[in-house]
């Protein structure tokens, strides 16, 4: 009889522990990659190809993950993966060029987000304190790295503006849902 009452004590302990346990593990654990992905795909966005003027020549990767941050003081923010191998090479320059792509840049930005090709063969750029130039994009911002946050399996940089410039008549590269394609107005 005290045997079975301490194995139900036992018992109870045990099921409180998980209980405790499953309490303690964040909710966003049992969130699905392949859903995360799909339902954030729903999230339509720019495309930007952020540049710098690297130690051996122009480098640049191609980012959705663009967004402006504050007026006062002017700050945009864009996130670079942890597993980037372009991003520590234009955080060693401290500064960059976010290049906001046009509509007719599908494949430049295609080539951007490729590894093991020359990503700037394909498209004529001018040279910039920051970066290198897409004349034909729609917009440049130039940014001095100001602060860079770690955020999971990616990093949040900070960038505090230099100069900036639109092409108002230009489309603009949209991403939805894994494709690309043009907005005007
Ligand atoms: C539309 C699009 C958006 C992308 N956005 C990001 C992004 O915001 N952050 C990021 O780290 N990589 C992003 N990538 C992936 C990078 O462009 C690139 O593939 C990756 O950085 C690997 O190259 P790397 O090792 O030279 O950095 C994006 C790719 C595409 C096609």
């Amino acid at each position: 009889m005290v045997k079975v009452a301490r194995d139900l004590c036992l018992c109870r302990q045990l099921r409180s522990s998980v209980f405790f346990m499953r309490m303690r593990i964040p909710e966003n654990q049992f969130i699905d990659a392949v859903k995360f992905r799909d339902v954030l795909g729903h999230l339509p966005t720019g495309v930007s190809v952020v540049t710098a003027n690297g130690p051996d020549g122009p480098i640049g990767m191609a980012c959705n993950s663009i967004t402006s941050v504050s007026l006062t003081p002017p700050l945009v923010a864009f996130c670079p993966a942890k597993s980037s191998t372009t991003w520590p090479e234009i955080r060693a320059t401290r500064r960059f060029c976010i290049n906001v792509m046009a509509g007719h840049h599908e494949s430049a930005v295609r080539a951007f987000a490729a590894r093991g090709i020359d990503r700037f063969g394909g498209i004529p750029t001018i040279d910039g304190d920051c970066g290198p130039v897409f004349e034909d994009a729609v917009a440049q911002i130039d940014c001095e790295l100001s602060a860079e946050h770690v955020a999971g399996d990616h990093f949040i940089a900070v960038g505090s503006v230099l100069t900036l410039k639109a092409r108002s008549e230009r489309d603009a590269l949209i991403f939805f849902r894994g494709e690309f394609s043009a907005i005007g107005r």
